[in-house]
């Protein structure tokens, strides 16, 4: 059983709620922090163990600042990530550069940084040689393809874009090599919010075993492996989080059974988790903009998809509490909507809950992750501003709602352009 608690009390967050526009996001700076300390003590037996913060999971600065404090890196999937990184002090090996059909003036860009570029396709090889040349240091990233069930969330690596595979493998190290590269490392990503430790420990095992396969036929011993993100959180009251100390544990008895006994360690380990590190300490804060009753009861937010896409893209359940009514039952069934003209743009379809009314403020949790991130202007919604709240109950915005302005600052609007294109 998880819980579900707000990260301040019910006065708090009625005052914040009273005095900034809702909706909003809040992230809880003090549990963000002794997440990611939790996170780095259960691998603490790893010489230069790092979890690379997946930026698009919360490409906030402030929070990416946060966590480079805590220690960690960043993962960077695009040349604005890169940029978000940097300006959060995250520099140079600090950065996993993770991208798919990667532009070349990305390529660049991530090589510009310093960062550690992962590649995704074998093909990948000559064009990043061309572009920027071969760095020192080359990762890439491994499909297993049919070796692997994938989970249930990312899907079958058979059938997914991302990786080079099996076969590919060796020859990428080789080609690498050759063309110069002079440090090696291997990364994977075959999971997605998965709460089955048991998943983690075989992608080690995964890993370990080709890190064994590379050196027996290239020689080329790896600095490190990244074992991807994916680790989930849990959304549902029914569900646990992941144990990560026995995770852990568990992959330190697989690293000396193969890795050890190879005579191939040390081989660091790092991560590239999103979710596990932001997810559970995000809220969307809304109020209850109408109550109403069709053929079925609608409770209207002034949150819509465009603050939390999750429920309306995947029917994903987010937990909400209803700000001081917590200890009433919950003897209300309501569709929970937002105010886009789409029938799926609900937070929650036949949610139990108390008996609501107009101006009740409504607490989504779990939206530390995937949340504002994936916010978008359909419909011309704007996104809603960010706020860190600190460990002393004060908030700092992080990130201000968007304004009609920041909405039409790409649109011409002289009709059709001046600038005649030539064919
Ligand atoms: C390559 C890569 N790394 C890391 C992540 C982060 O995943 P999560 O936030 O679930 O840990 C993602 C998520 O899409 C990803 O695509």
């Amino acid at each position: 059983m998880s819980k579900k608690l707000l990260p301040c009390s019910n006065e708090r967050m009625l005052e914040l709620a009273d005095h900034l526009p809702t909706p909003f996001h809040l992230y809880d700076e003090k549990a963000i922090r002794l997440n990611a300390r939790a996170f780095k003590e259960a691998f603490a037996w790893v010489d230069g163990f790092k979890n690379y913060f997946a930026v698009k999971a919360c490409p906030n600065p402030a929070i990416l600042a946060m966590l480079r404090e805590e220690g960690f890196g960043a993962d960077c999937s695009s040349e604005p990530e890169l940029v978000l990184a940097a300006q959060a002090g995250i520099v140079g090996e600090g950065i996993m550069f993770t991208s798919n059909d990667t532009p070349d003036e990305e390529f660049k860009a991530a090589c510009r940084y310093g960062a550690v570029v992962n590649l995704d396709d074998i093909t990948h090889i000559d064009v990043l040689e061309k572009v920027a040349g071969m760095p020192e240091l080359i990762s890439f990233r491994y499909n297993p393809g049919p070796d692997r069930t994938g989970n249930a969330i990312i899907g079958n690596p058979v059938e997914a874009k991302y990786g080079v595979t099996t076969a590919q493998l060796v020859e990428c190290y080789r080609k690498a090599k050759a063309l110069g590269a002079k440090r090696f490392a291997l990364h994977t990503m075959v999971a997605s919010n998965e709460l089955e430790g048991a998943y983690i420990v075989e992608t080690a095992r995964m890993l370990f075993t080709q890190a064994v396969r590379i050196y027996r036929e290239t020689g080329i011993r790896l600095e490190f492996v990244n074992m991807g993100g994916g680790i989930g959180i849990p959304y549902r009251l029914e569900q646990n989080a992941m144990d990560l100390s026995k995770v852990s544990q568990e992959i330190k008895a697989l690293y000396e059974s193969i890795i050890v006994a190879e005579g191939i360690a040390p081989l660091r380990i790092v991560f590239e988790c999103g979710r596990v590190v932001t997810g559970p300490y995000g809220y969307v804060v809304s109020k209850v903009r109408h109550v109403t009753s069709k053929y079925k009861e609608y409770v209207g937010l002034d949150a819509c998809m465009a603050n939390l896409m999750r429920p309306a893209l995947y029917g994903a359940y987010h937990h909400i509490t209803v700000v001081g009514k917590q200890s009433l039952p919950a003897d209300h069934v309501y569709d929970v909507t937002g105010s886009l003209c789409e029938n799926n743009d609900k937070f929650a379809i036949d949610r139990r809950l108390p008996q609501l009314e107009r101006g009740d403020v409504v607490v989504l949790h779990d939206a530390g992750a995937h949340g504002h991130a994936m916010g978008f202007n359909y419909n011309s919604k704007l996104r809603s501003a960010e706020y860190l709240l600190h460990e002393d109950g004060s908030v700092s915005m992080i990130r201000r709602a968007e304004t009609m302005d920041d909405l039409f600052a790409t649109v011409r609007f002289d009709g059709a352009p001046s600038v005649k294109v030539k064919a």
